[in-house]
């Protein structure tokens, strides 16, 4: 089977390391094209990675560069146009999350998916392929912690990158639909699942200007799940120890904890201060391994004719939960879903 010719939209923070890895990691796939709005990234990107194939124009990219699938790294609220204009050009399709912005969006991105069933599309909900998450689920599977009815999960991003969190506030979504929804993806998965009902509140703490984009700086959500099923939801972007994404599933039988304190390494320090342990700094580093194979799997289900487990449906349906989550937070009530 011919090697894929992969495209990349979006160069920022996420986006050139999507590039790396799909230029060094991936098996059986070559990144010969690159598109972003900043002549500096794709100055970068051409120096550093060799690619051939760079533009400011993302049509001109899929119409051009010879390509067969494309990984959409831009932001959040270009995410659905350049999944429809991708597939309608024949292309394979990688989006990173939110899948869109508003339901309308993922709703337009599942009849275009849907349209182009013979094109692979696939969501970045990577941390399903963080082997400490996969080997958490084939546990649960097997039955290791009984019927699961609880999932508490905490998504912390570190003070220490505030900055690019307030730039990048204005495009993100908000805080439910660009960090909780992580969680909110991994809890549907564990539970087997739908929320049926959402309930939000949290505030700006330290960073009042998040507040200039309807946005706050922590939040909590309750929700209930189809079947009773119930999570705990903790997200915020001050933790002043590092980045730190703690779940844990309760089950009838037992209890699977990830990463209750997130470890940098096996290192303990002993010192005239007592005992102490570094932390994951940001998500690069934590995930780094889950983006690799996130990646891996798109490329090996184009080659081998699958399908992805990550499916468009999960997207519009995390997404859904996160819009909940955002309408409860604002008016204070909770806010019911219908789970199909
Ligand atoms: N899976 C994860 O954990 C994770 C982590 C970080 C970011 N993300 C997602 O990745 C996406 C990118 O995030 P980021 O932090 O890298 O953003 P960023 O703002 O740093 O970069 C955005 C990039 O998109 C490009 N872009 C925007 N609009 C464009 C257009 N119309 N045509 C061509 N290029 C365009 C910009 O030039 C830039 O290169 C977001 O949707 C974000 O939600 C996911």
């Amino acid at each position: 089977v011919k090697k894929v010719r992969l495209g990349i939209v979006g160069l920022g923070r996420l986006g050139m390391r999507h590039a790396e890895t799909a230029r060094y990691c991936v098996r059986g796939a070559e990144l010969v094209a690159a598109c972003s709005l900043n002549p500096a990234e794709l100055a970068g990107v051409k120096e550093q990675l060799g690619v051939e194939h760079c533009y400011s124009d993302f049509g001109q990219m899929i119409a051009g560069a010879g390509i067969d699938a494309v990984l959409v790294v831009s932001s959040s609220s270009e995410h659905v146009s350049h999944i429809t204009q991708a597939l309608d050009a024949g292309l394979h399709v990688f989006s990173e999350k939110p899948l869109g912005t508003t339901i309308e969006e993922c709703r337009t991105a599942e009849k275009s998916v849907e349209t182009h069933r013979n094109l692979v599309f696939m969501l970045g909900f990577m941390r399903r392929f963080d082997p400490s998450y996969a080997y958490a689920k084939r546990q649960i599977a097997a039955g290791a912690v009984g019927q699961p009815f609880m999932v508490r999960a905490y998504g912390l991003d570190p003070d220490a990158l505030i900055d690019g969190a307030l730039r990048f506030a204005a495009t993100s979504g908000g805080i439910f639909l660009d960090m909780m929804i992580h969680d909110i993806d991994l809890a549907r998965w564990f539970l087997g699942a739908e929320a049926t009902m959402v309930h939000a509140i949290g505030g700006t703490f330290k960073y009042p200007d998040f507040a200039l984009h309807g946005d706050v700086d922590n939040a909590t959500a309750l929700m209930q799940f189809e079947g009773g099923g119930m999570a705990l939801f903790f997200t915020g972007r001050t933790a002043a120890h590092g980045y730190h994404i703690e779940t844990e599933i309760v089950g009838t039988e037992g209890q699977i904890r990830i990463d209750g304190v997130p470890r940098k390494n096996r290192v303990t320090l002993y010192s005239e201060r007592g005992t102490s342990e570094a932390c994951v700094e940001a998500f690069p580093e934590r995930f780094g391994e889950a983006f690799t194979l996130e990646i891996q799997e798109f490329v090996d289900c184009i080659r081998e004719g699958r399908r992805p487990e990550v499916s468009v449906h999960d997207g519009t349906r995390a997404t859904a939960v996160a819009y909940a989550a955002t309408e409860s937070l604002r008016s204070g009530k909770p806010v019911y879903l219908s789970p199909r």
